[in-house]
C-alpha cells in the first residue's frame, strides 16, 4: 500500500482529483493517509475531512523558525507512515529535511508547461496571466519531482492545452485544471506507485512494465 500525504494551499481540486482516482479504481493500493495544509481556511480541507482523512495545519506565522516547521512537517509524515508526497496547490517552499528524507519521493503540479512561466512567483493565476501576455499558442501543466529550487526537479509527465481566442487568465486556468493537472496529476501518482518512475539525472525515465 502507498501512503500518501497531500500538501495543499488552496481549493484542493488537485486532491479530490486524487481523492476521486482512489475511488473509482484508477489508483490502486493507494490511499491518502494525511492532508497537510500552509492554510487554515483551505477549501482541500473539507474536502479531506469529508473523505475521512485526517488533516494538520502548519502555519509558517506560528514558527519563530522555519527549519522547526520543516521538522514538525516531517514528524508528522512519519507518523502518518508516508511513503510519497504530493504538493497539490501547495503555495509555499519545503524545508531541506523534507526535501531529504523523502528525496524521489516528492511530486508536485504545476500549472504550465516547464520550464517556462515557472520559478519563484509564479503560482495561482500568475503562469496563466504570464502565459497570455507573452502570447502562447499552448500552455498546460507539468508534474515533477522536487527539488530545493522552485519548480526545478526532474519532469515525470506533461500535457499541453491550447490557448483559445478570448481566453483569460480565469478560462485558461480551468481548462489547464481540467484537461492537463487532474489527469496527469494521478497518472504520475499510479507510474510512482507502481515503481515504474527512475530517476536518471534531469530525466525520468519510465518504464513500460512494473518491475518484478
Ligand atoms: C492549480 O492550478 C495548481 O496547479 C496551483 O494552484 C491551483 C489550484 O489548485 N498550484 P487546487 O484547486 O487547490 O488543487
Amino acid at each position: 500500500m502507498l501512503n500518501i500525504g497531500v500538501m495543499v494551499s488552496g481549493g484542493g481540486t488537485n486532491l479530490q482529483a486524487i481523492l476521486d482516482a482512489i475511488s473509482n479504481g484508477v489508483l490502486l493500493n493507494c490511499r491518502v493517509s494525511t492532508v497537510v495544509s500552509s492554510k487554515e481556511a483551505a477549501g482541500a480541507l473539507i474536502r479531506a475531512e469529508k473523505a475521512g482523512i485526517p488533516t494538520k495545519v502548519f502555519s509558517r506565522s506560528s514558527y519563530s523558525e522555519s527549519w522547526k516547521m520543516d521538522e514538525d512537517i516531517c514528524r508528522h509524515f512519519k507518523d502518518h507512515k508516508v511513503n510519497l508526497i504530493v504538493l497539490a496547490g501547495f503555495l509555499s517552499l519545503i524545508g531541506s529535511k523534507l526535501i531529504q528524507e523523502y528525496s524521489g519521493a516528492i511530486l508536485n503540479v504545476h500549472p504550465s508547461l516547464i520550464p517556462a512561466f515557472c520559478g519563484k512567483g509564479y503560482y495561482g493565476i500568475i503562469p496563466h496571466v504570464k502565459a497570455l501576455e507573452y502570447g502562447v499558442k499552448l500552455s498546460g501543466a507539468t508534474v515533477h519531482f522536487v527539488e530545493p529550487e522552485y519548480d526545478s526537479g526532474p519532469i515525470v509527465l506533461q500535457k499541453a492545452v491550447a490557448v483559445q481566442e478570448g481566453d483569460t487568465p480565469e478560462t485558461l486556468q480551468l481548462r489547464v485544471m481540467k484537461e492537463a493537472e487532474w489527469v496527469i496529476l494521478p497518472e504520475a501518482i499510479k507510474l510512482f506507485s507502481e515503481g515504474r518512475l527512475k530517476i536518471k539525472g534531469r530525466r525520468v525515465e519510465i518504464l513500460e512494465e512494473k518491475p518484478v
